[in-house]
């Protein structure tokens, strides 16, 4: 069986979207802590305007503060060429940039249309060419949009190809507000693969509608080995209505482990994390379900 990567985004879409500032010191822990317990990348924060995303203007802080664990890929999103110039001043290893495949979606989170956004990100490109930071490229609203329904397979697939011209070494494929079905998931992800083979292909799923995890089970069916997943399952885009968490990354790798997969992430570090940050760091009852029923391992004493 192959190696699953896990990607971790709660410090990125799931502080994004919390009610209270989370301090700038917690998230720099959170991060090392998440790093320690062998993530393979993390979505640190993200390099946009801070009056569009608020919680998360401490990036430059946060960026500059983490430990940098060796074997672990450091990325931040961004959504225009000062983004990349924060990043690029922060050393990250990667940038994340987000367009959405539907017109709709686009317009309410970076207000442009799809076309401008793509030429944005030439400039990106070549604003970064030569620096060493790789360029992921992230098609939000992928499986389904909150505002035009379903989502053209051929357009996902002519932005992925517009997303390699312009020199992107990743694609990860968002189901922003949950509403990817596994067959979907199975068919897109095969069609995908087949074309380009070598793509390290990212999946991103919210388990708004709860078939997070039955669609990370499709997408590796159809070739896919890497997941984003947020600690406690925290997440969600403030420009897409109805949106909740990203798929849990305590509760996925329980599932992975024990289905035999080999992952470098520790989960009973994850579920020591989760179980602070929900106590200490946002205070709130959190989605994930592995921090309150426990491990299947997890007995408990027979009473009579
Ligand atoms: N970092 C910091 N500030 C930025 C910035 C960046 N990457 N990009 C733009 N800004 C600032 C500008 O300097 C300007 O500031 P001012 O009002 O003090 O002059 C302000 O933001 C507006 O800039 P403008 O270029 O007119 O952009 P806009 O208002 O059309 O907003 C985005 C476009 C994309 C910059 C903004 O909507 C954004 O950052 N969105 C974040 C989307 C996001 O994170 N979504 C969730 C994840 S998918
Ligand atoms: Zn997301």
């Amino acid at each position: 069986m192959n190696k699953i990567s896990i990607q971790e985004v709660a410090t990125r879409d799931g502080l994004q979207i919390e009610e209270q500032f989370v301090p700038t010191d917690q998230k720099v822990d959170l991060v090392n802590r998440l790093g320690a317990a062998g993530v393979d990348k993390i979505e640190v924060t993200s390099f946009v305007s801070p009056k569009a995303v608020p919680n998360l203007k401490d990036a430059e802080e946060v960026m500059q503060h983490i430990e940098r664990k060796e074997g672990v890929t450091y990325t931040a999103l961004i959504p225009n060429v000062k983004g990349a110039e924060r990043a690029l001043a922060c050393e990250a290893d990667e940038v994340n940039l987000v367009a959405s495949v539907s017109e709709t979606h686009n317009l309410k989170n970076v207000r442009q249309k799809v076309d401008d956004s793509f030429a944005n990100f030439k400039d990106i490109a070549s604003f970064l060419s030569g620096s060493g930071i790789d360029i992921n490229g992230t098609l939000a609203t992928t499986f389904g949009c909150p505002f035009e329904g379903s989502i053209s397979e051929d357009r996902v697939m002519t932005l992925i190809d517009q997303y390699l011209e312009l020199g992107a070494g990743g694609i990860t494929l968002a189901d922003t507000t949950g509403m990817a079905t596994p067959n979907q998931v199975f068919r897109l992800c095969g069609k995908v693969l087949d074309k380009w083979p070598d793509l390290p292909l990212t999946l991103h799923f919210h388990n708004t509608r709860g078939m997070g995890l039955a669609n990370v089970v499709e997408g590796i069916r159809a070739g896919v080995t890497r997941f984003d997943a947020s600690l406690g399952g925290l997440g969600g885009c403030p420009f897409a209505p109805g949106a909740t968490g990203n798929i849990c990354t305590e509760d996925l790798v329980h599932m992975l482990a024990f289905m035999g997969y080999d992952m470098k992430a520790d989960l009973d570090q994850l579920i020591a994390i989760s179980k602070h940050m929900e106590k200490e760091v946002v205070k709130h009852e959190v989605p994930g379900q592995i921090i309150k029923a426990g491990k299947i391992t997890d007995l408990h004493e027979a009473r009579s």
